[in-house]
């Protein structure tokens, strides 16, 4: 247990709502900012200190650092979209690395001493057929990817002149969720396959489509590493834990190593829903890999960390139970 402050930025987001019931329980003190420019999330838990903000605003920013003694920053905070960064990449890369890099010199100018943990993604690498090693070549598919590989350049330089201690998570397919906590995801903007395809064999009030069959993988859908949330989340605390004994990687995966096809989820959210669904495909999407899979002996091996809620079966029954749930609140 610990009563240390951290800051978790994006907090009310799918990956950050999930990160700060962790600290919570964990014994954290956590200040949370948020603009829920993509979260509909409306009670975050009155536990944490809630600043609703945008990370844009310097001056909130600064008094974060000033009137908090900030041990550590979780910084989740970023617009998400593959697609939608192909079309608007000047969103991206203002959201993404501009206002990344004014974290980054805030934390050196006000709380050098913090650590400071980036969510960064597996789109950073160039697709392979393989097990994706932290050192694989990087060559990101959209332009989302790439502002993840530049704010983590741009970190480990910041970081190196500074001597900021900070640690990379390479998530894979963040999916799941702790519906026992009433936390799962709830979006403005949904694009992620496993919410989609829930909602629409629960409720059948959006389309669904598979985005391309013509992709370089054994069934021509796209393969990628599907990992619980709450897996995720624990990545975090063992960072943590390895930057505060000075641990010298900083850069790790986070998925399981194992890759299901967008065919073989579906299967799998028909066997659990007990519905079936017609499959209809449009054109492959700009910007998609056909593979990402990572290879998570490092954060195995350095941090102790292994999934353990990560098979097929816990993410989509705890996710199908989420939007059941979901869908229920909606409508009360
Ligand atoms: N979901 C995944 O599969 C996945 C995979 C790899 C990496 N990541 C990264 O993990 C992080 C969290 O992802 P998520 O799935 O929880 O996304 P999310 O969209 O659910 O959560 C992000 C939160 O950040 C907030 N936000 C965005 N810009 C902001 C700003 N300028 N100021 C204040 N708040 C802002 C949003 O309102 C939202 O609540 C992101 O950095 C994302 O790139 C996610």
């Amino acid at each position: 247990m610990s009563s240390k402050k951290v800051l978790v930025s994006g907090g009310a987001g799918y990956i950050g709502s999930h990160m700060i019931e962790l600290l919570l329980s964990d014994g954290f003190e956590v200040v949370v900012i948020d603009n829920f420019s993509n979260s509909l999330v409306k009670k975050i838990n009155p536990k944490v200190t809630f600043i609703e903000s945008d990370i844009a605003d310097l001056e909130v920013m600064k008094n974060i650092f000033t009137n908090h003694q900030i041990h550590a920053v979780f910084h989740f905070a970023a617009a998400i979209e593959a697609g939608a960064s192909m079309t608007n990449p000047g969103a991206y890369y203002r959201n993404n690395v501009a206002n990344s890099l004014n974290l980054i010199d805030l934390v050196i100018r006000y709380s050098p001493r913090s650590h400071f943990i980036f969510s960064s993604s597996a789109a950073v690498y160039e697709a392979k057929n393989d097990l994706l090693k932290e050192d694989d070549k990087k060559n990101p598919a959209n332009i989302y990817g790439k502002t993840k590989l530049i704010v983590e350049e741009a970190l480990v330089d910041c970081a190196k002149a500074h001597n900021l201690s900070y640690g990379i998570l390479r998530y894979f397919n963040a999916c799941g969720s702790d519906w026992q906590k009433n936390l799962g995801e709830n979006r403005q903007v949904e694009s992620h396959l496993i919410p989609l395809l829930l909602r629409f064999l629960n409720r059948q009030d959006i389309e669904f489509f598979v985005n391309g069959n013509d992709y370089q993988t054994l069934d021509g859908t796209c393969v990628r590493d599907y990992v619980h949330v709450k897996d995720i989340c624990a990545a975090h605390l063992k960072t943590l834990n390895h930057l505060e004994n000075a641990g010298d990687e900083k850069c790790f995966n986070i998925g399981t190593g194992r890759g299901f096809s967008v065919l073989e989820i579906i299967k799998k959210a028909e066997e659990i829903s007990s519905k079936k669904l017609p499959i209809n495909y449009k054109k492959r999407r700009e910007g998609d890999a056909d593979s990402l899979v990572a290879s998570n002996e490092l954060a195995r091996k350095v941090l102790g960390w292994q999934p353990e809620f990560s098979s097929l079966d816990e993410i989509i029954s705890s996710a199908w139970k989420w939007e059941k749930l979901l869908f229920k609140q909606k409508n009360l």
